[in-house]
């Protein structure tokens, strides 16, 4: 099976552009071996019949299973690994001395190999279990326990973009958990994406390695200049929070007397493979300029209401011509789902648009832009974030890698019901309003079947 071509057929939906949903109704997916669309039709295509005719006589055809629809595999712009034993916990202080209080702290025990290859098995495993099969990672400061991570998302499945966090500057950075040097930090990042390759022989890489100084204020003018300069030698990844918060946004302009994005811009650091998380206060300016370097947003909804008390005006950055996506940020956002970060991204536009103020009048209270869709904000969770990525995945194309989840409606803990009322948008509409991780029936990376840990559970 592992060399041979297989079609995948059923009910699929996916979203080309970001306010169209497209139905493919009983179509077949043919894959290659390399985890390759080779092509996509439904029943009056011309080689439809065909391709089933063949794979049906070589026993390479495969019905999704009953009552499931086949949807994108999602995609985390934004997750801390090292944070995955603090979800849920510890949200009661501002960034910065969330950071200091609790966050430093935990990151740092990723130096003992054990404790970072347990978490980081059970991170992954559960990740793919709620149909994240491209995530995003900032990993930590030391370069081992990043090798973990990756030989984790191979073992696993799990297509990755991971980073070895850099940060060196001592009038922010603990002691105990900081590069000891700008050179020593840009050593370590270079040496951590010689290692992600090594990891990989041939082919399309599932993993990938990014530059990752952690955000502005943890870095001298130094290494910034410096993983600038090794970004644009290697053509890698990069990524790093911009804007998030009041505090972040201030501190960049006392330091260096300019906005996040010019500063980033200026180290060399805003590439079309940069992933900004969170954004919240880019300028109208500042949006130009992402949008012409190329560089691309994670919104995170949920952890935004923590920590930058704001909402990113989504539609605006997408009419700037800025790619978007999403991202959980475990665990500043307290949920592991992308399929909730969705939800989270919905209601926060909606609340942002028309307001939050009883006091105010209605035209008042909002920013009176047009809120995100439950089909936008799907978009963003698949389509939306591999663009964002720079990685061939989020929807049902030829030459785009078959990443899948199939999405199981009616059992009695799926949270997602259908009737013969329903249209397929209406049934679309409610997978991704209503579809919890125990609907994830079968997970596909690279055209691989993943065996997850809650199918084992079950
Ligand atoms: N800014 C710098 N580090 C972090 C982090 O770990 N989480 C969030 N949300 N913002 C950050
Ligand atoms: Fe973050």
């Amino acid at each position: 099976m592992e060399n041979s071509t297989r079609v995948i057929c059923g009910i699929a939906f996916h979203t080309l552009e970001r306010d169209v949903m497209t139905p493919l109704v009983d179509c077949a997916i043919a894959v290659d071996s390399a985890g390759t669309i080779q092509s996509v039709t439904t029943p009056g295509d011309k080689n439809h019949d065909g391709i089933l005719a063949r794979a049906e006589a070589d026993g390479t055809v495969f019905p999704v299973p009953e009552d499931c629809y086949l949807v994108p595999g999602l995609v985390d712009l934004h997750i801390h690994a090292p944070q995955w034993p603090q979800l849920g916990k510890a949200l009661d202080a501002p960034l910065e001395d969330w950071l200091l209080k609790y966050t430093f702290p935990l990151e740092a025990k990723f130096s003992d190999r054990d404790y970072a290859f347990e978490v980081y098995d059970d991170l992954v495993a559960t990740l793919l279990a709620q149909g994240t099969t491209t995530a995003v990672y900032f990993g930590s400061v030391d370069l081992e326990p990043n090798i973990i991570l990756a030989e984790a998302c191979l073992r696993h499945g799990q297509r990755a973009v991971i980073g070895k966090v850099a940060m060196d500057d001592p009038a922010t950075c603990p002691d105990y958990y900081r590069d000891p040097s700008a050179s020593d930090a840009i050593a370590q990042t270079r040496a951590f994406i010689d290692a992600v390759a090594a990891l990989q022989k041939g082919g399309e890489p599932l993993v990938h390695a990014a530059i990752t100084p952690r955000f502005v204020p943890s870095c001298t003018d130094d290494l910034l200049h410096g993983l600038g300069a090794l970004a644009q030698q290697t053509g890698a990844h990069v990524q790093t929070h911009c804007a998030e918060s009041d505090w972040e946004v201030a501190y960049v302009r006392d330091r260096l007397g300019k906005t996040d994005t010019e500063a980033l811009k200026d180290f060399g650091l805003l590439t079309d493979k940069t992933i900004l998380a969170h954004s919240n206060f880019v300028t109208r300016s500042d949006m130009s300029l992402l949008a012409k370097t190329g560089s691309s947003i994670a919104h995170c909804p949920l952890s935004n209401a923590y920590f930058a008390n704001a909402v990113l005006p989504v539609t605006r950055a997408l009419e700037h011509g800025i790619k978007v996506g999403l991202g959980t940020d475990i665990s500043g956002g307290f949920s592991p789902s992308l399929f909730d970060t969705a939800r989270y991204a919905l209601t926060a536009s909606r609340c942002a648009c028309a307001g939050t103020n009883p006091d105010q009048l209605a035209a008042e209270r909002g920013t009176n832009e047009t809120p995100l869709t439950t089909t936008e904000v799907f978009w963003l969770a698949t389509k939306g974030g591999g663009e964002a990525a720079a990685l061939p995945v989020g929807a049902f194309e030829k030459g785009m890698q078959f990443d899948a989840i199939a999405v199981q409606a009616g059992h009695a803990t799926s949270g997602f019901r259908c009737s013969d009322a329903d249209t397929m948008q209406d049934i679309f509409e409610k997978l991704v309003l209503n579809a919890n991780a125990a609907a994830i029936a079968k997970v596909w990376v690279a055209g691989e079947t993943i065996e997850t840990t809650s199918k084992q559970g079950r």
